[in-house]
Order: structure tokens, then C-alpha cells, then sequence
């Protein structure tokens, strides 16, 4: 299976799915990695580790249908299987989405539909909640919605900033974004026709 992985900026999801992939030998190649940003630092990791990278800079695109069907162009240019969004801070229009259905994956720092959008950490905290995660979902249309395939748990406690949340959620984005990926490339994941997330033996 080939996988692309698009970023922004630090990376570290995508870093964790390329080290298990190769730890794991996964039947699968990351075979790029696309910053909508040069400067995203987590090209610097991919480069370093032999994966093609690319950038396809939303500042060059007046509106974001231009934006969407750049990124289209260079994406299908590696033929994917599976597209993951790690950190990936630009919205994807319905277009793009519609054209991936199924193989595009996004993980979001929170136990969705709790907290979409950004700040997840604060709003978390500012909430009183007792309990925060990450949760891995394939991407349809609604921002941060969609077929849910994994959520990770950390409680939240009293002394907690933004910081130390963020923190605490991020080492397990790093756990179970691999283990869907994972799944999905060995085909133990799929969207069945009405949409909802089904599990293969062994998952
Ligand atoms: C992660 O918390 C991810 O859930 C969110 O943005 C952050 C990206 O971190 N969407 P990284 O670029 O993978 O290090």
C-alpha cells in the first residue's frame, strides 16, 4: 500500500507512522510527504529518512478550489492508497474530500464530536472536563467530523495547562494513529456503503 502523509508544520504524528511502519514492516511505503508550508520542520525528518517530499503552498493559490486541485494534482502523482492528514491545518473542500473517500484519514486532539476546530486543549480545560483524547476519523465533508476509527483517553488534571494537556494527548496521537494506519493498510479497516467504520478479523 502507498501512503501519503500531508503536514504543516512539526510533524511528529507523521514521524511516528514512518518509524512503525518500518518497525513493523507494514505492507506499506510512505512514499511522500506534502507540507502546504516550506518551512513545515517535519520535511526536514522526511527528507532525512529517503522520502520524497513536496510542497504545495496555499499562499500561491487565491482560492481554495486552486488550492485543493494543486494538492489533488500532486498527491495522485504518487498514486496513494491512503491519504493521512498529521497536522494538516488547512480545510480540504468537498471536491477533494469527495475524490478520497474512504482512504483520508485525520487525527484531531480531541474526543470528537466534543471540541472541534482548534484550541481543543483550552476549551477542555475551560470545560471542567475530567477526560480528554485524540481520535482518528476518516474525513467527510463537515470539518472534524466523520467515521470514527480509534480514540485515545488521558484524564485531565487539576494543575493542567494548555501545555502539559497538549502534551499528555500528543504521546497518544503517537500510539494510535500508527495502529490505524496500520489497520487500514493491512485491510483490517474499511467504510462500508452507508458509511461507518467496520473491522476486519484481527481488529
Ligand atoms: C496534533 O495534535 C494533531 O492532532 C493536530 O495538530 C497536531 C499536529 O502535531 N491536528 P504534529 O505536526 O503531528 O507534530
Amino acid at each position: 500500500k502507498r501512503i501519503v502523509i500531508l503536514i504543516s508544520g512539526r510533524g511528529s504524528n507523521m514521524e511516528a507512522i514512518v518509524k512503525r511502519c518500518a518497525a513493523e514492516s507494514w505492507p506499506a511505503q510512505v512514499v511522500a510527504v506534502i507540507a502546504n508550508r516550506p518551512a513545515a520542520k517535519g520535511l526536514e525528518f522526511a527528507a532525512a529518512h529517503g522520502i520524497t517530499t513536496a510542497v504545495v503552498d496555499h499562499r500561491q493559490h487565491g482560492v481554495r478550489a486552486d488550492f485543493d486541485a494543486a494538492l489533488a494534482a500532486c498527491i495522485d502523482g504518487f498514486a496513494p492508497d491512503l491519504i493521512v492528514l498529521a497536522g494538516f491545518m488547512r480545510i480540504l473542500g468537498e471536491p477533494f474530500v469527495q475524490r478520497y473517500a474512504g482512504r483520508l484519514l485525520n487525527i484531531h486532539p480531541s474526543l470528537l464530536p466534543a471540541f472541534p476546530g482548534l484550541h481543543t486543549h483550552r476549551s477542555a480545560i475551560d470545560a471542567g472536563c475530567k477526560l480528554a483524547g485524540a481520535t482518528v476519523h476518516f474525513v467527510t465533508t463537515q470539518l472534524d467530523h466523520g467515521p470514527i476509527v480509534m480514540q485515545s483517553v488521558v484524564p485531565v488534571r487539576p494543575e493542567d495547562d494548555e501545555a502539559a494537556l497538549s502534551a499528555r494527548v500528543l504521546a497518544t496521537e503517537h500510539v494510535i494513529y500508527p495502529l490505524a494506519v496500520r489497520w487500514f493498510v493491512e485491510d483490517r479497516l474499511l467504510l462500508d456503503d452507508r458509511g461507518r467504520v467496520r473491522h476486519r478479523d484481527g481488529a
